[in-house]
């Protein structure tokens, strides 16, 4: 499949790299507004570079765009794409709003083509693991705790603006909210506290939060996320119960590779995996370009892409007001 990439300084060159050694896909063009950047990436892998979006989908002709930029600028990408018939795959968060996210669900549908949001946990090895366990022998978590501490503070003034990044709970803690959706189901209810302590200078953007979630199925998680942590206590975790087990999943932040559970009706025994070197942004590409082959609902779609994204903003409203906010639509 040919793809191009759109934002290529930080995550997209992730993106522009597993495109072109991927023997599926073919790096076709690169965009990004800065136009030395540009330059750069088309040099180094010896594609053509435009410093326009728009120019890009009409002269490269990609069959499918990957959106490498911040969350503002995801809805009108996305809607030129859709109505070039180019399939879309958007980093997350899916938008900086949910008026945003519907609006690229109804451009894409209405043009026929795919929309897949960059949630790249539900491609993480251990977590799909997990997953096929809760869907079998384990089964449904009714019980989580998440530990989600970003290990250091980001420096870019969009990912700190109210109306695009969103600050960390939406640009990052939409993957902490993203995954327990995949997990456990739809959220019902939010309850959250936050603050700004580590990046004062931010204010008034808060940059953690420690929140509760009441599911639909009835399961409760608390989750602790925000650009709290240090490099050399770089972890996450996750702790789950239900009647019949404990579960742990482990590892370095992002990249999570270790699962302990235990059954109720074996307490003697402990089973440990381990799933290193997992290639989510690889596995995620190939996802994407699979279904805009087949035509195939993508795992991380557009509708779960703007559940995160409605969380994320609910997170940001009760620890705003200080009352749980409930979940409409979801
Ligand atoms: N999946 C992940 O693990 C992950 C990791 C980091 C970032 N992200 C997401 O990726 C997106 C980008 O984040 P980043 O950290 O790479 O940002 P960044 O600021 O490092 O890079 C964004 C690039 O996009 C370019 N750009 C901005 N608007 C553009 C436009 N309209 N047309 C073309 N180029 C444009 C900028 O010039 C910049 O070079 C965000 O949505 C972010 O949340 C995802």
């Amino acid at each position: 499949m040919r793809i191009a990439v759109i934002g290529l300084a930080g995550v997209g060159r992730i993106h522009v790299e597993k495109v072109n050694s991927m023997k599926e896909t073919e790096l076709t063009s690169v965009c990004d507004i800065i136009p030395e950047i540009a330059i750069k990436t088309g040099e180094k892998f010896g594609v053509k570079a435009y410093k326009s979006a728009e120019e890009m989908l009409d002269k490269g002709k990609p069959e499918g765009v990957i959106l490498a930029t911040p969350p503002k600028s995801h809805y009108p990408i996305t809607k030129m794409s859709a109505e070039r018939g180019i399939h879309v795959l958007a980093e997350k968060p899916m938008a900086s709003n949910v008026e945003d996210c519907q609006r690229m669900i109804q451009v894409c549908k209405e043009n026929g083509v795919t929309l897949m949001v960059g949630h790249k946990k539900r491609f993480v090895p251990v977590l799909v693991r997990m997953k096929k366990l809760i869907d079998g022998e384990f089964g449904q978590i009714q019980y989580m705790i998440h530990r989600y501490p970003h290990p250091w503070l980001s420096d870019k003034d969009w990912f700190w603006r109210e109306d695009d990044g969103g600050g960390p709970i939406l640009e990052n803690a939409v993957h902490a909210t993203d995954i327990l959706g995949f997990l456990m189901g739809d959220i019902e209810r939010v309850s959250a506290e936050g603050g700004t302590f580590f990046a004062p200078h931010r204010k008034p953007q808060i940059d953690c939060a420690v929140y509760t979630l009441k599911f639909r199925s009835g399961a409760i998680a608390t989750v602790g996320a925000g650009m709290v942590s240090m490099p050399a206590f770089n972890f996450e975790d996750f702790y789950m119960a239900n009647e019949n087990g404990v579960a742990e999943i482990s590892g370095q932040f992002d990249s999570v590779e270790n699962l302990r559970y235990s059954f109720r009706s074996k307490p003697d025994e402990i089973n440990e995996e381990k799933y290193p070197d997992a290639d989510a942004f690889a596995n995620e590409i190939r996802h994407f370009m699979e279904c805009s082959e087949t035509g195939k609902k993508p795992v991380a779609s557009g509708e779960a892409g703007m559940k995160a994204v409605a969380i994320c903003r609910a997170v940001k409203k009760s620890a705003e007001s200080g009352k749980p906010v409930y979940i409409q639509n979801n």
